[in-house]
């Protein structure tokens, strides 16, 4: 499984992502990573040898982990009422992809969001976003499952039903 933190630091997401890591799973931040935007030139429509002419940790390191692995956890905060702008820029590189759908076979992509907000007040907000989701999951994942919403702004305290929330993902993930 490969756990993917977008979050902007290594705080709320990450932890969630690290209390649900199995010892063999491989968990990556890409904040502190090297991760250019997509050029839009298309290349990987017909060159997919390399995958991106990017040279950045995108190309070199996330496309091979979405190969290997079948289960991918990502972990976003909300921003601005969305996800965030590392998650929308990785949806983007993800362009290789959607040219070549057939090396997404078999593959189950999972979300999970943050928010400051309570999950009520955020609501109409996190079903944007599963939607938008669900619809890139029909031409793109092809298989998606929302995890769940956490609330919390520097630390996860206010949700009080976390530990419950992480049994129940690790459930759903075995
Ligand atoms: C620029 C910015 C925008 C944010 N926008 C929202 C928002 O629209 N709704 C919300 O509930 N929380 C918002 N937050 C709060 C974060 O989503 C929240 O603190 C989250 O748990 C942070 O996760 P992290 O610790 O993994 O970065 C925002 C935070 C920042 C820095």
């Amino acid at each position: 499984m490969l756990l993917i933190n977008c979050s902007n630091r290594e705080k709320n997401c990450f932890k969630i992502l690290n209390d649900i890591k199995n010892d063999d799973d491989k968990l990556i931040s890409l904040s502190n990573k090297k991760m250019n935007f997509c050029l839009g030139c298309d290349a990987c429509k017909n060159n997919l040898d390399n995958y991106c002419v990017l040279d950045d940790y995108i190309t070199n390191n996330v496309y091979k982990g979405v190969l290997t692995d079948n289960k991918i956890v990502i972990a976003s905060p909300m921003y601005m009422s969305n996800i965030n702008g590392i998650l929308k820029n990785l949806i983007d590189r993800m362009n290789p992809f959607y040219h070549h759908s057939e090396l997404f076979n078999n593959k189950k992509v999972y979300l999970i969001l943050t928010g400051q907000t309570s999950k009520e007040e955020n609501e109409e907000e996190i079903n944007n976003v599963i939607n938008y989701f669900k619809g890139l999951s029909e031409w793109l994942f092809q298989e998606f499952e929302f995890l769940e919403y956490f609330e919390g702004y520097d630390n996860l305290n206010n949700d009080i039903d976390y530990e419950k929330k992480i049994e129940t993902i690790k459930e759903k993930l075995k």
